[in-house]
């Protein structure tokens, strides 16, 4: 089985900017798993198919119509909805709360999962998620939950959303902040929480270079 890195923890603790960062260090290829099902919540969006009807959401995705992989360019991901290159499109709220509804289903769980899995028993890879260490990759060499407090996830949102252009007010952004983890933490199929063989890592009082260090010495340790 080749090296495997687990990384999760709720919206806004740094995972996916800190994974790409840990990833490029140690060699191998990170890849963004809520990417995918943001993937699945835009081509709900797109088809105008309601995110809350579980059974159709489901069955397009049984019947093969939802097709989701990565590809990597240089090492950087492209997230593929059949074949076509999502990845400028699902970095929105809109798209991410989507996200987040679809992926209470276990159909998308399921057919997501099955993919990460394949991917990761191809090549050494850091995987970035919420079920990771749990459900994914549960003989992951390393297993990191890495959070910060809930005004230090929304604050850093804040800053990303701005560099896209998007002006949500903050307080907009912690509610979601707040309505998001507690729906990923709540769900029935595979809710977010620390595997029992994870480190915790809290990148409140950390800088990006300290919690990117961190993650680095426990990899070491392991290896
Ligand atoms: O990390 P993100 O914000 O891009 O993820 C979008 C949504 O996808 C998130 O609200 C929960 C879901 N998700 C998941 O259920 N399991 C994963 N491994 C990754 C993301």
């Amino acid at each position: 089985m080749p090296l495997t890195i687990a990384i999760d923890g709720p919206v806004g603790a740094g995972k996916s900017t800190v994974s790409d960062v840990v990833a490029s260090r140690l060699g191998i290829l990170h890849l963004d798993t809520g990417a995918m099902y943001r993937a699945v919540g835009l081509y709900m969006l797109e088809n105008k198919v309601d995110i809350l009807d579980e059974g159709r959401v489901s069955a397009l995705c049984e019947a093969g119509k939802v097709n989701v992989d990565a590809r990597y360019e240089d090492g950087v991901q492209h997230t593929l909805l059949n074949d076509r290159d999502v990845t400028p499109f699902i970095r929105t709220q809109e798209v991410g709360g989507a996200a987040s509804a679809v992926s209470r289903y276990p159909a998308v769980r399921k057919m997501l999962v099955r993919r990460q899995q394949e991917m990761a028993r191809q090549q050494p890879m850091l995987l970035d998620g919420r079920d990771i260490g749990t459900v994914v990759l549960p003989n992951a060499t390393v297993k990191v939950y890495l959070t910060a407090s809930s005004e230090s996830r929304a604050m850093r949102r804040m800053l990303q959303l701005r560099e896209k252009g998007d002006a949500t007010p903050l307080e907009e952004i912690i509610r979601e902040v707040n309505a998001r983890d507690y729906q990923d933490m709540h769900r029935e199929t595979d809710p977010l929480r620390q595997a029992e063989d994870a480190v915790l890592v809290d990148s409140s009082d950390l800088t990006f270079d300290e919690t990117v260090n961190a993650i680095l010495s426990l990899v070491e340790e392991k290896l």
